[in-house]
């Protein structure tokens, strides 16, 4: 008993089946041209259309068979997928209809089951360029925010549904709720489903049999955990390779040796801080930053693989700690538009000739963590936050010199352990200092100097996809500003980011 959710290129596509899935309920994924034709294979209890970046009006905005809307089954139509079926039905779309981040949306009808359990006002997320204007007959409103009448509509006959807003988005108070409420609709029956590290274990057992396996290990939440499950299912006949390119925060190196040699396997460590830096010289551009940063680790990891190949080993297997909002932000979705040429995904060449194990590419990064909690890492390798591959280039606008790497650096370290100190860390997703390239003037001692600006980030999420920026104490804010233009030589002031995701991303670049 599966629900059908048609993709239309949201970045969040893949957190509807992710909630879908808390519940107990299996999802496909499909295109909407393979739409009717996965209806007769899969015999879904229900239809979700997902969200996308395309106006209806748009070139080659995706778009779907009418019959879809025909078919005898429930139906929730998410953002753009409202606004198609508004479009392909008779309705009508406006287009530049902007609105981004949170809306309080009223309800009007509290008998319709979609509503069971919703209070009579919340917060919601909006991501949308276009909006309603008009519904099909059948359509009611239940629900509305200040600036989108059209926000929450239904069909209660057909059991058709409509949300402006996203309910898969963890931000949207109440969105797990109607999805929970959907699935009832549905009719469809539950099953729990547990993470299950042995099965994990096994199954790269059986995968990989006593081939060798090299791991790409960056000290972070998502490549510990997924090199502990190989350390476990295949001891040293795995050997993590951590390359250490100056990049990254400066416990990485020790918590990768920590997490495997007590396990018994040996990582390799390689040490190319100065090439690195080399590498960067000049470059101020963030897309090439990142090309070269990737670029650069692929030709030192390709050395080391070389090295333990010739020395014997039967390296067949590449582990990578890939995870679901990897493949989605680097565009694992079809239909999803280009954001950054982010993440590990896609990184290493195809002569590698070697087969990717990527034992958590459909966990989410709290599935990771509890993954990892069962595997008996200590909290302090699990809970770290994200850190993006490039680094800390990707923390510094424009040319990462030496000079500028240690000021974000120094100032990282003070925000850590100001937030460590002030009981901050827990309820962070992450948070840090950007060297934002602008300059402007302070005093410091008799002098007037013009110096660097620092903006502070300091974010809650658990899905990545969406992020609100944490209301940290005005006190702390002071005393991070204060440790960072005292202890930071040439910053002349600190700024707070208050801006939510979407529209920012969390980097700032
Ligand atoms: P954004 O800035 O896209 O970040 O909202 C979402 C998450 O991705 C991380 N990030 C990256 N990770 N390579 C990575 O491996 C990258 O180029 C990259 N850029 C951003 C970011 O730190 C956050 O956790």
């Amino acid at each position: 008993m599966i629900i059908l959710v048609v993709d239309f290129g949201s970045q969040t596509t893949h957190l509807i089946s992710r909630r879908i899935k808390d519940f107990g309920v299996a999802s496909e994924i499909v295109l909407p041209k393979d739409a009717l034709a996965n209806i007769k294979k899969y015999k879904p209890k229900g239809i979700i259309l997902s969200g996308g970046p395309a106006s209806v009006y748009a070139k080659n905005a995706p778009t779907i068979n009418k019959d879809i809307f025909s078919v005898k089954l429930p139906m929730l139509d998410i953002c753009y997928g409202l606004q198609l079926r508004s479009y392909l039905l008779g309705g009508k779309v406006i287009s530049g209809r902007k609105e981004y981040g949170p809306a309080r949306i009223k309800l009007t009808n509290k008998k319709s089951k979609i509503l069971n359990k919703l209070p009579k006002e919340f917060t919601v997320w909006m991501s949308h360029g276009d909006a309603v204007l008009s519904m099909p007959k059948e359509f009611t409103v239940i629900g509305s925010t200040d600036n989108v009448l059209f926000a929450f509509v239904a069909d209660e006959k057909n059991k058709h549904y409509g949300v402006q807003f996203h309910p898969e988005i963890e931000h949207t108070e109440n969105g797990n709720q109607i999805l929970d409420n959907f699935i009832e609709i549905c009719g469809i029956k539950r099953q729990t489903q547990v993470l299950d590290p042995q099965g994990m274990i096994e199954e790269i057992q059986a995968k990989v049999g006593k081939a060798h396996v090299i791991g790409a290990i960056s000290g972070g939440v998502d490549s510990t955990v997924a090199g502990t499950l190989v350390a476990k299912a295949i001891g040293n006949h795995f050997t993590p390779v951590f390359v250490n390119n100056g990049l990254m925060r400066e416990d990485a190196e020790e918590s990768v040796r920590s997490s495997f040699e007590p396990l018994g396997v040996k990582p390799i460590i390689v040490h190319v801080e100065k090439e690195m830096l080399t590498k960067l010289k000049g470059v101020t551009d963030s897309e090439r930053k990142r090309k070269i940063i990737g670029a650069f680790y692929i030709e030192v990891f390709e050395r080391e693989m070389s090295k333990l190949i010739k020395s014997s080993h039967d390296v067949k297997f590449l582990l990578q700690g890939t995870i679901f909002s990897d493949v989605i932000e680097s565009k694992g979705s079809k239909l999803a538009s280009k954001i950054k040429s982010h993440h590990n995904v896609g990184g290493l060449p195809k002569t590698m000739q070697l087969e990717l194990l990527e034992p958590l590419r459909h966990l989410y990064k709290d599935e990771v963590r509890s993954l990892g909690k069962k595997l008996g890492l200590p909290d302090k390798a699990v809970m770290k936050q994200p850190f993006p591959g490039p680094g800390f280039a990707v923390r510094i606008r424009g040319e990462v010199t030496k000079l500028r790497l240690e000021q974000e650096k120094k100032a990282d370290k003070i925000v850590m352990e100001e937030l460590g100190k002030a009981d901050w860390l827990k309820k962070v997703f992450i948070s840090f200092p950007v060297m934002t390239g602008a300059f402007s003037t302070a005093v410091k001692g008799d002098g007037r100097f013009f110096g660097e600006v620092i903006a502070l980030r300091v974010i809650e999420s658990k899905d990545i996809m969406s992020t609100v920026w944490s209301r940290l104490e005005y006190d702390l804010l002071q005393t991070i500003s204060s440790r960072i233009v005292n202890e930071v030589p040439d910053v002349s002031r600190v700024v707070y980011d208050i801006t939510t995701k979407p529209p920012a991303t969390m980097e700032w670049e």
